[in-house]
């Protein structure tokens, strides 16, 4: 047990040691480490104060001290409900990617090839759901009605509609799947170890949403170079998901987002996320030669 927790933390240091360069200005943080302080509680709890760490002014180190599922009754009750909220929303937008497109694009996808994908990127996703509703329902959060519930009533708008066309299935694992591979790395390294490991490299989740993030962006690029009205298609599809996927980062003023990162449940602010977001996504669409959309019209979280 200690060599395994030896070798998580030699993870998570490598973890943040490869993280970007602006990232990486550790110093001593202050005094959100009070009495009522998450970070400072005692026992079995969320760590001491000489683990409070700043990693940069908008991402915090996460404690390496974490809870394990048998710790949790002796957590904060906003601990306890901000975990029981993730996990559910996550559970969420796991099963609203099929929910989107499996009716329309498994049986029209273009070739054997994209079919067995759009197959086995449900699956995958279906098995992320089963993975965090598992989670969740270890902390007694019944996740039942998630499966089936109305793509309409989906906690997140991307996951509010239908994918009928191939451009739009290719850019939202060009755009979506990478938003997703966002709000997933920020619970690597978290202050709840179950759901720490699920992302922890090597995270067969991760990978996947890799895989899934690759396919979109190839294709994406693929019909981009065909010009004309193929072009115009994508152009279209990106415009409309381009908008959706930097909302789904969420209020750059979230005050639940900051109770998120004071708990170590996530590190990264809702803005710096989706800073990061578009440092990397805007000259992949600049690559493909197509437009970067201006990332202030239609939105609805700012
Ligand atoms: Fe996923
Ligand atoms: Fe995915």
């Amino acid at each position: 047990m200690i060599v395994v927790r030896l070798l998580r933390r030699q993870l998570l240091k490598l973890l943040y040691r490869h993280a970007p360069p602006e990232t990486r200005s550790y110093k001593t943080v202050r005094p959100r480490c009070g009495a009522h302080d998450p970070w400072t509680r005692g026992g079995r709890s969320l760590g001491d104060t000489s683990r409070c760490v700043k990693y940069s002014d908008s991402i915090s180190v996460m404690s390496t001290d974490q809870v394990e599922l048998a710790d949790l009754s002796k957590q904060d009750p906003e601990y306890l409900d901000l975990l029981r909220r993730v996990l559910a929303i996550q559970a969420d937008c796991e099963i609203g990617g099929p929910h989107l497109y499996v009716d329309a694009m498994l049986p029209s996808a273009p070739t054997q090839i994209d079919q067995l994908v759009v197959a086995r990127t449900a699956a995958e996703e279906i098995d992320h759901f089963r993975k965090f509703a598992r989670l969740a329902g270890d902390i007694g959060v019944d996740t039942a009605y998630i499966l089936s519930r109305k793509n309409q009533e989906r906690y997140l708008e991307a996951f509010r509609g239908t994918i009928t066309t191939w451009e739009d299935f290719a850019v939202f694992g060009f755009l979506i799947d990478r938003v997703g591979r966002y709000q997933l790395e920020e619970f690597a390294g978290c202050s709840y170890a179950p759901l720490s490991r699920l992302l922890e490299h090597p995270s067969r989740v991760l990978d996947e949403e890799a895989g899934h993030i690759d396919f979109g962006t190839t294709r994406t690029a693929e019909m981009a170079a065909k010009g004309g009205e193929q072009k115009e298609r994508v152009q279209k599809a990106l415009n409309y998901w381009y908008v959706t996927g930097l909302d789904m980062f969420g209020r750059s003023a979230s005050a639940r987002a900051e109770r998120y990162r004071q708990w170590a449940l996530k590190r990264r602010s809702n803005a710096a996320a989706r800073e990061q977001y578009l440092a990397e996504v805007n000259p992949l669409i600049e690559s493909m030669g197509l437009e970067v959309p201006d990332p202030l019209a239609g939105r609805k979280y700012l």
